[in-house]
């Protein structure tokens, strides 16, 4: 038995955590199996550890390829306590993040090679590949003004905190594996309003879920 596994993708205030939410809600409705709907990084116990250390903004020391391979460490134990296990039970997996934020991030943001990232990750994850993957695209400059980059009262993780020329590299980064992904991941128009974005990822969500026998359309 193999279950569903959807990632949700972005850069920063795209929205993500919004969608997340408002398909969580209408997942839980239609599906005729049962849903987990999970965040990276984090995601397990140990996951949650090292996601402390990783978005702390007083390890401002940290190493660039440190990040790269904490972000691994806490998805590999996240895919092993809770991802593959649920897919194992056939179950549908929406996950907040997956490795197309590292290969955006650490790979083009960080400049530390998004081929040398993506090899890092094919070893944590032995290959786990999303079988969908919705892109919520929007401007860098306009993601970073939502969430009010400059406020300085707003606490930010230390990702937020980067340059904007960083966040425009994970943009970009992020429009290539979509060309180059086509077939998996899904680009939505994340400028829109909260409801036209949740319209557009349910046409698309709903369609796999349909495909799949997994949606009860009565
Ligand atoms: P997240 O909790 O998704 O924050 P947000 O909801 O604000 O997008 O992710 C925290 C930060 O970590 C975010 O700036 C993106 C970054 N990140 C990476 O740099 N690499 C990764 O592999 C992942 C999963 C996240």
């Amino acid at each position: 038995m193999t279950g569903l596994f959807i990632t949700v993708e972005g850069p920063d205030g795209a929205g993500k955590s919004t969608l997340v939410s408002k398909l969580n809600k209408k997942l839980q409705d239609v599906l005729t199996v049962p849903f987990i709907a999970t965040r990276e990084p984090g995601g397990s116990d140990i996951a949650e550890k090292i996601r402390e250390v990783i978005i702390d903004p007083e390890n401002k020391e940290m190493d660039a390829k440190t990040e790269a391979l904490l972000f691994a460490a806490s998805r590999r134990q996240h895919i092993i306590e809770t991802i593959q296990p649920a897919l194992n039970r056939g179950e549908v997996v929406l996950c907040d993040r997956f490795v197309d934020s590292s290969i955006a991030y650490q790979g083009a943001g960080r400049e530390i090679g998004v081929e040398e990232v993506a090899t890092l990750n094919q070893f944590a994850t032995e290959n786990l590949t999303p079988d969908l993957t919705l892109y919520l695209d929007v401007d860098a400059q306009v993601g970073l003004n939502r969430i009010g980059h400059k406020n300085s009262n707003r606490k930010k993780d230390r990702l937020e905190l980067e340059e904007v020329s960083f966040h425009n590299r994970v943009r970009d980064a992020y429009l290539i594996l979509l060309d180059k992904n086509a077939d998996r991941i899904q680009l939505i128009d994340a400028t829109k309003s909260p409801n036209e974005v949740l319209e557009a990822a349910w046409t698309v969500l709903e369609n796999e879920l349909i495909k799949r026998n997994l949606i009860d359309t009565r």
